[in-house]
Order: structure tokens, then sequence, then C-alpha cells
């Protein structure tokens, strides 16, 4: 199966990237520039949405036009850095559900245990978006992927700021099928786990708790 990562290359993306992961940048800037960040990438990732045409009447004449296919498009939250994503996302598409997926660690067998997990219904008939911002290790990724397959959406879509090779090829043993769209490909994981270069905790960056 497919395996697809899609590198978002553009210079916008690249320039506010590269200020969020300067260690000085404040929490205020980190979070508008996560805003404006994934507002950028929304655009992107919904490019290739199927559409259909429906008539419509214009003040001048009844023409046809193109709408996207099926029901509203689900932004699936991971917690608690996903939900960084989610005003800049809702921005560009402001009727999009939102669901949320709450995952922990378990000390003991370092398995990703759900606590919560909400999401809209008639999921077979939506597109959904996974927004977390560091696609490190996979585990999370894989698991809340397990989880929301379970639900049958149409299709699924998974949406990062940085990964590295490990997270790619643990996601998509996993989840061939399911395409990354990200703006970097870092050079790897450290012994705790983090991105290097990366860009820290994303958690923490963006809700100022360290
Ligand atoms: N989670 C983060 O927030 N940062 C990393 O580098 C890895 C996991």
């Amino acid at each position: 199966m497919s395996r697809d990562v899609h590198v978002i290359d553009h210079p916008l993306v690249q320039h506010k990237l590269t200020l969020m992961r300067r260690k000085d940048t404040s929490t205020k800037s980190f979070r508008e520039l996560v805003h404006e960040l994934s507002a950028l990438l929304a655009y992107e990732i919904t490019r290739e949405m199927p559409m259909h045409e429906i008539e419509i009447e214009t003040p001048l004449e009844k023409m046809k036009s193109r709408v996207i296919d099926g029901k509203k498009v689900v932004l699936a939250s991971i917690l608690r850095a996903g939900n960084g994503f989610l005003d800049g996302m809702l921005q560009v598409i402001p009727g999009a559900r939102v669901g949320h997926i709450g995952l922990y660690r378990d000390p003991a067998t370092l398995k990703a245990v759900e606590y919560y997990f909400k999401m809209p219904h008639d999921m077979h008939e939506r597109d959904v978006i996974v927004l977390d911002p560091m696609l490190a290790t996979g585990n999370s990724a894989v698991a809340a992927v397990d989880r929301l397959k379970q639900t049958k959406p149409r299709s699924i879509r998974f949406v990062c700021l940085v990964t590295c090779p490990e997270g790619i090829k643990t996601f998509h043993d996993a989840h061939p099928d399911v395409p990354i769209y990200t703006p970097a490909v870092d050079r790897g994981l450290n012994e705790h786990g983090y991105i290097v270069p990366g860009l820290g905790d994303a958690g923490d960056r963006i809700f100022g708790t360290k």
C-alpha cells in the first residue's frame, strides 16, 4: 500500500516552523505561529478532497459549481497538543466537526491506553484529519488511528508539525493507507523519545506549562 508522506515545503510554512523551533520563542509567539501554520496546513491537506457539482443560481443565471463531497470533515485532536491545531484549522474549515482522543502511556507496559474518545456520528461519510504536532515514536498515533478505524470513516489523514524516520516507519507499518502531512522530517529520536533537533515539547510550548 501507499505509505505516503507529503512534505509541505511552502516557504511560509517553513519560515514559521523555523521561528517555532527557536528555544527563545515565547509561549505567546509559539501559540500565534502554530495557529497561523495550522491554517496553512489545512489548506494543503484538503487539496485533494473529493468534490461534486451542484446546481446554483448566481444573480445572472443558473450554473453548476463544485462543493466538497459527503458530510463535514472531522478534525480529530490527540490530546493535548493536538488541540493547538484546532483554531487555525477551523479558520479554514469552519464547518468541520471536532473529535477528541485521549491517550496516556502506561508506565509498566509503555503501551498507549485510551482514557477519552468522542467522535461525531456518521463517521462512514466523513473524512478525518488526525492532529498531533509531533509524530515521534509513533505509538500514540498508531493507537489513535487503530481506534478511529473502528468508527469506519471514509478516509483518514494524519498531520503533524515535525516527524522523524522512526515515527514514520512505526506509523506506516501499522497504517500504510493513512497519508502523513508534515512540514519537516527531522534526524531522529533521542533517548527520551524526543525528536531531534525538533522543537521540544509541543504541548508545553503551546500551553506554557514549562
Ligand atoms: N512530543 C513532543 O512534544 N515533542 C517531541 O519531540 C516528541 C514528543
